[in-house]
């Protein structure tokens, strides 16, 4: 039986797992994503790696990185949320585990695990969005992972969408991920908790009245219990996100696109109101089909098996080599 390890590392969290062949997940862990140094992130993957693969015989290991990963698969080059900076990842992991590793970008490793197990079976064209701390991207054309030249492609979440907008952490101003992100739905639930606001009543009381402690998931619950501001709220980031899908749609015509991550388990109280933001924006609308916009099935779960799952392909290509 072949099982790998795969590790999500987010600007937030880090999500690890035991994944089978099948693409299920058989042990996971959680932790915190340390975002102070780049060892302590190899401390944390090193840490999650001895933990699982105590109970398992384990193959490889697949990282899924909250950045930008050059072409071989194994540097970050850089990354907006977290302390990489030209972090050669892969080679370090290696020698502090042992295992065979693969790093990739963590929206391409759930674009993956969608495509090979989710909601993207059998498309051929489609782009993943994952929405957490930023925006992740993906873009699967002629069913095959497309990287650009540089291995950076896929980084929708730093295209601008407002001229002098709000400042990103990538530097620039104005970028997508500012506008439909975990960070942007939090970003907005504060002001209007900090200006105490009778619309954020139900927040603050789940909170204390602390505006500082409101976390992504905490919008949510509060919409899915009915609350119209955090229900407005949600549709404030799912009307950026169908904006931006337009606009893809422009440029790339594709079939599907899925969407993943942690702002995703919002569900339809962010799906709809992208889609309908989706279809007033598509350009020669009426005149075209229009793609599909669907939650991913592996929620997220899938940025720890996608790298799980590529890791093993790797390998498998590997050893045929030699
Ligand atoms: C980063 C991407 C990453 C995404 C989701 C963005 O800010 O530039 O590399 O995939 O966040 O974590
Ligand atoms: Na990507
Ligand atoms: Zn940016």
């Amino acid at each position: 039986e072949r099982l790998a390890i795969g590790i999500d590392i987010g600007g937030t969290k880090v999500a690890a797992g035991v994944v089978d062949l099948d693409g299920h997940v058989r042990a996971r862990l959680r932790r915190e994503t340390p975002t102070t140094s780049p060892q302590e992130v190899l401390n944390t993957i090193a840490d999650v790696v001895d933990e699982l693969r105590a109970g398992y015989h384990i193959t490889s290991v697949g990282i899924g990185a909250a950045g930008f990963v050059d072409a071989t698969r194994s540097t970050v080059l850089f990354s907006p949320h977290l302390a990489w900076r030209n972090e050669p990842l892969r080679d370090a992991v290696h020698r502090r585990i042992g295992l065979s590793v693969l790093v990739d970008n963590d929206a391409n490793a759930a674009a993956w695990a969608e495509w090979r197990f989710g909601a993207a079976q059998n498309e051929e064209d489609l782009v993943c969005i994952t929405l957490g701390t930023g925006i992740g991207g993906a873009l699967v054309i002629g069913g095959q992972l497309h990287r650009g030249r540089w291995g950076l492609a896929g980084e929708f979440g730093h295209m601008q969408v407002v001229p002098q907008g709000h400042r990103c952490e990538c530097g620039n101003r104005g970028c997508w991920e500012q506008y439909a992100s975990g960070n942007a739905l939090v970003r907005e639930a504060k002001i209007i908790a900090k200006g105490d606001s009778p619309l954020a009543h139900r927040l603050l009381e789940l909170v204390d009245g602390d505006a500082t402690r409101i976390t992504g998931p905490l919008v949510s619950e509060v919409a899915r219990e009915g609350d119209p501001e955090a229900i407005a709220l949600l549709a404030e980031v799912g009307d950026w996100l169908g904006v931006g899908i337009a606009g893809l749609a422009a440029a790339l015509d594709c079939g599907l696109f899925v969407i993943g991550g942690g702002v995703s388990e919002a569900n339809e109280l962010l799906i709809e109101p992208a889609r309908d933001a989706f279809r007033r924006t598509l350009t020669g609308r009426g005149y075209r089909a229009e793609a599909r916009i669907v939650r991913a099935h592996l929620g997220p779960d899938a940025g720890m098996i996608g790298a799980a799952d590529m890791s093993r392909a790797l390998r498998r290509r590997r050893s045929r080599r030699s």
